[in-house]
């Protein structure tokens, strides 16, 4: 088969085209041929290997993912000895370890669910990890209520779309916060208010918040705290991302002790793919509730080119990977 592959970190030019065997699932794993995938801030991550503390994971000196994609949607085509969840034949869709901007994923199940059948195959590659993300920030960490102001910062690109749309369906009044190409964008999904961070400045004074998911960590803890209500919770995705040993750590580790301090609570995690959660988004997909937004479908050849945009920290929404080559059949 062809499937991207990188031999060394690097930036998004190490990424090629090549020829490699199919996966072998292991015992406890599925092989899925692979419909439609999707790339998140993560791949880049995994692609140069930053922040170096990552490699830990993703290989000391060289890439252990040597395949990008960790969305994938597709077909069950064999199982392994231990798996009795999902059979041949199944349509899934799910968190993998990476490796689905391939014909072929070999994948745990963990965080395999059906995929409900009125959503098309590129809506459910676009939505796990960015979703997951999503949901979990607000349902499980903040635990936002009917009724509640959330504020989203960062809410045009892949998490914030998604997240726009899941404080929606738990009932809440969103204000999102992006620059200016997307506030349409935000504005479709649901947002009650949008700010165009360009413009304007959502600490400058204005309502309070019950919740902040911040998904870019671009402003002072001071400012948090000063838009949320003293019984607010702030819950962090990301980080400034300028130290290339520990990425946000360090900010996150910072800002968590200021917190200690605050009335307000302080929320970091990293999203876990879980069938609970894979199975209300599931359910949110088939209400249409929730309708990720697909900024473009690349083949394999354009995943370079998207992962370039990815590491640019300004993604529109989410970038779905057909696995096909324009000239080659697979
Ligand atoms: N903790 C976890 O488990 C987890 C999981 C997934 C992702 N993440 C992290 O969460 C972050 C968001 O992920 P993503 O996939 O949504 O990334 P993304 O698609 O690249 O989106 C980034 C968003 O940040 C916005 N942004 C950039 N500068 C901004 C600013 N100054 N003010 C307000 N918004 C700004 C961009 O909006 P504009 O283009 O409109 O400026 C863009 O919509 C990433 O850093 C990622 O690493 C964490």
């Amino acid at each position: 088969m062809h499937a991207v592959i990188q031999h060394r970190f690097g930036t998004a030019d190490v990424l090629n085209v090549e020829e490699t065997s199919v996966p072998e699932p292991a015992r406890n794993q599925v092989l899925i041929r692979v419909e439609a995938a999707s790339l998140n801030a993560l791949d880049w991550h995994f692609v140069s290997g930053t922040p170096y503390m990552i490699r830990v994971m993703a290989g000391l000196r060289r890439p252990k993912r040597r395949t990008p994609g960790a969305d994938v949607a597709g077909t069950v085509v064999a199982v392994g000895e231990d798996v009795d969840r999902l059979t041949p034949g199944d349509v899934v869709f799910g968190e993998v370890k990476g490796g689905a901007c391939a014909p072929y994923v070999a994948a745990d199940t963990k965080g395999l669910v059906p995929v409900p059948p009125p959503v098309s195959i590129e809506a459910a590659a676009a939505t796990p990890v960015a979703a997951l993300t999503a949901v979990q920030a607000l349902r499980t960490h903040a635990k936002l209520q009917p009724g509640e102001r959330v504020l989203i910062n960062g809410a045009s690109g892949g998490v914030g779309t998604m997240a726009v749309q899941i404080a929606k369906a738990l009932g809440a009044h969103v204000t999102g916060v992006c620059s200016t190409g997307n506030v349409d964008l935000v504005r479709s999904i649901g947002a009650d208010r949008v700010i165009d961070y360009t413009a304007d400045d959502f600490a400058d004074g204005g309502p309070r918040f019950d919740v902040m998911l911040d998904n870019v960590g671009n402003r002072s803890t001071e400012d948090c705290l000063s838009v949320l209500m003293p019984d607010g919770r702030y819950v962090q995705t990301s980080g400034p991302k300028e130290n290339r040993w520990f990425g946000p750590m360090l900010s996150i580790v910072g800002r968590a002790l200021r917190f200690r301090r605050a009335s307000q609570s302080f929320h970091q995690f990293t999203a876990d793919p879980n069938q609970e959660d894979m199975a209300y988004l599931a359910e949110l997909l088939e209400s249409g509730a929730l309708v990720p937004q697909i900024q473009r479908t690349v083949d394999l050849t354009g995943v370079a080119e998207a992962v370039a945009e990815i590491s640019g920290s300004h993604t529109r929404a989410k970038i779905v990977v057909k696995p096909t080559v324009a000239d080659v059949t697979s």
